[in-house]
Order: structure tokens, then C-alpha cells, then sequence
């Protein structure tokens, strides 16, 4: 090879090299509470898609579901000045921290994306702050849920519920035939998306919005709440004594396992199935929580830019958000997560019957007034509020003598203390 061949070569390698993502890499440190079997399988797609582009991923996963202990961290991170590149964070709280300036806005991309083309319009809100862009969506979960395990059902002689009543009926079989009727882990946002779950199904889309989004003391103070607080302490009654504590993830195992019958849960809990293997229809089930068919308790997680200084790390974040919004990551993301994508222009083809019909139903209630964002999920206040109504609802759930009356009262003061 003679020398100008050579020089030509070396300079256009040189220039592919430019050209290449692996020029421009940075780092993204990513805060998020993703940590079970399944959550880890579905960050992990993120996390090969970053660095394919030659970005590099620092991972910064605190354990806890629905993040609480996460938020904490966040907190204290951002207070000493040094929070991370981007973060799990989701409903109000994000209004919140963009109020506070911390959050970058994302105008730019989602302008370039044509973000307002495929999002609907509740997602789309969720995600901005005074009109901007300051979160990207991930993916839209569903918390009322109720997943079988059929084999057991099978032996209990018993077939999914479609009521209250009947719920109540199944769980005497499954008690009968010797297993825990319901799992369940005694947290406060556990014991919260049983509470929201009821709500929903006993007062409605439009008294569960009055509770929860518009905390309306007269829909508080009701007889329907009391009727509430009457069932949740009756769930108590088939639960097993070592719920105290367990993590979420542990009680979906006991209905992989056939330790227990049924658990109320997001469908983050398919993705635990999934992870064990587990097929839709066969091993398990899902199934809309009685009394809640045509409604939909939305939980939709999303990711936010903070604001930081290292140019190389910002062309990271950027790249960040657009894989994030980007089809192939909603796909292969939220297939491992349980959840559905956020883009209207995503075909399902490669879902389960239980995503399909989440994202049938979402559509159908959001046209109906009928979908709800999750109090116990962060969707519907600010964190205040939510640790008010938790503190009210899990002391209720660990006390055997506590009256569903006095509760009520209760949750009405805590609420107008925290607002
Ligand atoms: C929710 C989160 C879900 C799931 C769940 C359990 O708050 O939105 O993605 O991870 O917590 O950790």
C-alpha cells in the first residue's frame, strides 16, 4: 500500500471514529427503585441500549418498591449538590422538583420527536411542567389487578371473581383448602394499593377522583368510605401472619410458587412471572379486580433530566430521553416490565392477551372519565398528602380493633393537616 493510501485510510478512520457515537460518550448515573427479578430484566434493556450507542451506564438503583427509600436518596443527593444525570420520578413530584429548577427542559426533543403526535394527552400532561416537557414516559402500568394462580384455584374448586362477594367466596375456598387466600406485604404502599384498589371498586372512578385527586372532605367523610375501610380490614383476615415487612416481589412468588392463591398488584408483578418463566393463561392469570372492569388505576413511570454541568454527560442525558421515547426501547422495555408503551403508534403483536387488554381498556376509560392516577403510586398528590393517607390506612390495616368509622375521620384530618 503506498503512502498516500495510507494517510487516506488512517484520516478516514479517524473521521468514522468522530462520527461514531463512541466520539460524543458520556455517562448517565440513573436513579430508579427498579430491583426485583423482573424490574432488573427491564432496566437492563436501557441500560444495553445506552451503551450500544457508546454512552456508559452508572447505575444507581435503590431498593424499595414504589420508591419511597429512592425519593429519599434523591433528596439528599440534590440537596448537597450533586444529585444524578437523570431519575426515576413520577405524577406531581414531578411538577414539584421542576418548580424548584432542578429538572432540565426536554422542548427540544419532544418538539424534534413529535412527542404530542403519540402521546395521549393525560400522558402528555403528566409529563410537563407550566407546559413544558420535563419528563420522558416509560410506560403506563395498571394497579387494578388481581393475578391467579389457576392450579390452585383449580384444587379450591374455585374460578376467578367478578364481584366483591364472590371475592370474599373464592378467598373462604382458598383458606379451606390450606393455602394463604391472599399474598400480600405488609408496606405501607402495599397496603395503600389494596386500599385504592377498593375505592375504586366501591365508590367509582368519579368518588375515587373526589378522594384522591380532589380530596373532597364530604367523599371522605361517607358511608362509602366507611363500607371501604370495612373491607380492607376483612382482606386483613386473609392474609398470612409473616406479611409484616415483605417486599412485593416475595408475595408475587408465593402465587408463582402455589403458596398462596391471588395477589392485588400493578402488573410489575407479571414481569416476576414472566422472569420464572411463567406463561399468561396458563400459569397464571390476570384479572381486573372485581367490581373494577372498566376502570383504569393508572401508573405511568418516567424518567427526568437534572440539571448538571459536564457537556459530554448532557449529550448522554439527551441520548438518554431519546431512547427512552424511542419505539424499540418502548417495546423491549415495557414486554419485560409488564407494562404497556406510551406511544399510541406501537403495535401490540408482541404482547400478552393481559398487556393487550391494559392497553384496550386504558383507551376505553380514558374516553369514559374512567382512568384514575394511583395515590398509592405517587400519580395523584404530593408525597405529603400520599404519607398522610398511607399512615392512616396501614395503622388501620395492623390494628384489629380499629373502627372503619373512626378511620374515616381520621383520613379527612390527615388529609387537610398534610395540604
Ligand atoms: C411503582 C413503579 C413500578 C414498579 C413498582 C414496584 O411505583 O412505578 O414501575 O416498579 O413501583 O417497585
Amino acid at each position: 500500500m503506498n503512502t498516500l493510501r495510507h494517510l487516506t485510510l488512517a484520516v478516514s478512520l479517524s473521521c468514522a471514529t468522530l462520527t461514531s457515537p463512541l466520539a460524543h460518550a458520556g455517562e448517565v448515573e440513573v436513579l430508579h427503585w427498579w430491583t426485583s427479578g423482573g424490574e432488573a430484566r427491564a432496566v437492563d434493556t436501557l441500560k444495553q441500549m445506552m451503551q450500544k450507542q457508546g454512552d456508559s451506564w452508572k447505575d444507581f438503583a435503590v431498593a424499595g418498591g414504589a420508591g419511597e427509600a429512592a425519593m429519599t436518596v434523591l433528596k439528599t443527593r440534590a440537596v448537597s449538590g450533586n444529585p444524578p444525570s437523570a431519575a426515576q420520578l413520577k405524577g406531581p413530584d414531578i411538577q414539584e422538583w421542576a418548580e424548584m429548577g432542578f429538572l432540565d427542559d426536554l422542548n427540544d426533543i419532544a418538539e424534534a420527536g413529535g412527542w404530542n403526535d403519540f402521546l395521549p394527552t393525560r400522558v402528555a400532561e403528566t409529563m410537563q411542567y407550566d407546559g413544558d416537557y420535563v419528563a420522558v414516559p416509560a410506560g403506563i402500568h395498571r394497579i387494578n389487578w388481581l393475578w391467579i394462580n389457576p392450579e390452585v384455584f383449580k384444587k379450591a374448586g374455585a374460578t376467578p371473581p367478578t364481584n366483591l362477594d364472590e371475592f370474599f367466596a373464592v378467598a373462604d375456598k382458598l383458606k379451606a383448602a390450606g393455602v394463604v387466600p391472599i399474598a400480600h406485604g405488609g408496606q405501607n404502599w402495599q397496603d395503600g394499593t389494596i386500599f385504592e384498589t377498593l375505592v375504586m371498586a366501591i365508590m367509582g372512578p368519579e368518588g375515587y377522583d373526589k378522594v384522591f385527586v380532589q380530596n373532597d372532605e364530604d367523599a371522605i367523610r361517607s358511608e362509602e368510605m366507611v363500607k371501604v375501610f370495612e373491607t380492607f380490614k376483612r382482606i386483613k383476615g386473609y392474609v398470612d401472619p409473616n406479611a409484616a415487612g415483605r417486599d412485593w416481589n416475595l408475595a408475587t412468588a408465593m402465587v408463582i410458587e402455589g403458596k398462596a392463591g391471588m395477589q392485588i398488584m400493578g402488573d410489575w408483578a407479571k414481569a416476576e412471572f414472566a422472569a420464572a418463566g411463567k406463561k399468561p393463561g396458563v400459569d397464571y392469570q390476570c384479572v381486573v379486580f372485581p367490581g373494577t372492569e372498566s376502570d383504569f388505576i393508572y401508573n405511568i413511570d418516567s424518567l427526568t433530566i437534572f440539571k448538571i454541568k459536564n457537556e459530554a454527560n448532557q449529550k448522554a442525558q439527551e441520548n438518554l430521553v431519546r431512547t427512552v421515547i424511542d419505539k424499540p426501547f418502548q417495546e423491549v422495555f415495557n414486554l419485560n416490565k409488564g407494562s404497556i408503551p406510551v406511544r399510541t403508534d406501537i403495535a401490540l403483536d408482541k404482547f400478552d392477551d393481559c398487556a393487550k387488554q391494559s392497553s384496550r381498556d386504558f383507551q376505553a376509560a380514558d374516553k369514559a372519565g374512567r382512568a384514575e392516577p394511583s395515590m398509592a403510586h405517587s400519580m395523584a398528590n404530593t408525597s405529603y398528602i400520599q404519607g398522610a393517607i398511607f399512615d392512616v390506612v396501614t395503622n388501620f390495616f395492623n390494628d384489629a380493633s380499629a373502627d372503619p368509622k373512626k378511620a374515616t375521620e381520621q383520613l379527612v384530618a390527615a388529609i387537610q393537616a398534610a395540604q
